[in-house]
């Protein structure tokens, strides 16, 4: 991984005239919106970047954007990696060992998420503020390449609390409906169970998800500060139970990607 890193690394830098991205962007689920908000200055296909997985999800168009937002120099994965496509944890967050090498100082991620959670409403931002890995693996399993980050990685502030704070005054000056909450994230595909969302709840998470943990867990190997925001497409756990469907996860994220945007927009100025 060490060297395909590398060669993957080398090729973008060339492709992009070394631009040095200072924030790179995962975008989830129905929120690539933000996209059109880049002042790009190069895109790449997944197709063509060497080692790349490719997406295989609708919803997911699968390019790497190079450009600025509000100022700032940022990489934005329009389309991410989810391991119910069959992909390796190695190759899921692939992209993000990438960004890590070209030299991003912060990560921000966003997805579509359920939320188990009574208080919330479906189109609520949930600021991440800790998270469960519910997923049966995790990609620093196999040797610890050192240079990347240490054998034993600390988790207790995965999610950086200047940029949640940040992140919840801006949503608030907008008058835009946001809370904190954990994240469980599970393999999927499966929608979970009325009995899963019950137990997901008792355990303490809020929202759930199939993305997010491998991509930060990466990231906090390497000691770069993340940021992470669930829309809440759906919800679960209580009365009444509500069927889901992939369609209607899209709709509610396309409809709540103008409040994600704004709400990216400023924090890149402002952090
Ligand atoms: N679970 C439940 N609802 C969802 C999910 C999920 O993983 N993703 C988007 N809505």
């Amino acid at each position: 991984m060490l060297a395909k890193t590398i060669a993957t690394t080398e090729y973008i830098r060339s492709a992009t005239e070394n631009f040095q991205p200072e924030f790179g962007i995962v975008l989830g689920s129905g929120l690539g919106g933000l996209a059109k908000e880049i002042q790009s200055a190069f895109t790449l296909d997944y197709h063509d970047i060497p080692n790349f997985p490719v997406s295989t999800v609708k919803g997911h168009s699968g390019k790497l954007i190079f450009g600025s937002l509000n100022g700032k120099h940022v990489v934005a994965m329009q389309g991410r990696f989810h391991f119910y496509e069959g992909y390796s944890m190695q190759e899921v967050t692939f992209p993000i060992r990438v960004f890590i090498a070209l030299g991003i100082r912060k990560l921000l991620v966003s997805n579509a998420a359920g939320g188990m959670n009574p208080d919330f409403k479906i189109g609520d931002l949930v600021f991440i503020n800790d998270h469960i890995n519910l997923m049966p693996t995790n990609p620093l399993i196999g040797k610890n390449v050192d240079e990347w980050g240490p054998r034993f990685p600390d988790m207790s502030e995965s999610y950086e609390p200047t940029m949640l704070q940040l992140a919840k005054k801006i949503a608030d000056e907008h008058g835009v409906r946001s809370h904190f909450g954990v994240y469980a994230s599970l393999t999927g595909p499966c929608f979970e169970t009325p009995a899963e969302y019950r137990w997901l709840r008792t355990i303490g998470a809020d929202v759930v998800g199939m993305s997010t943990v491998p991509e930060v867990i990466v990231a906090r190997h390497a000691g770069i500060p993340c940021f992470g925001v669930s829309v809440v497409t759906d919800l679960g756990g209580f009365e009444p139970i509500q069927k889901v469907s992939h369609e209607e996860v899209l709709e509610v994220a396309h409809a709540s990607e103008k409040k994600l945007t704004r709400i990216i927009k400023e924090m890149v100025a402002l952090c």
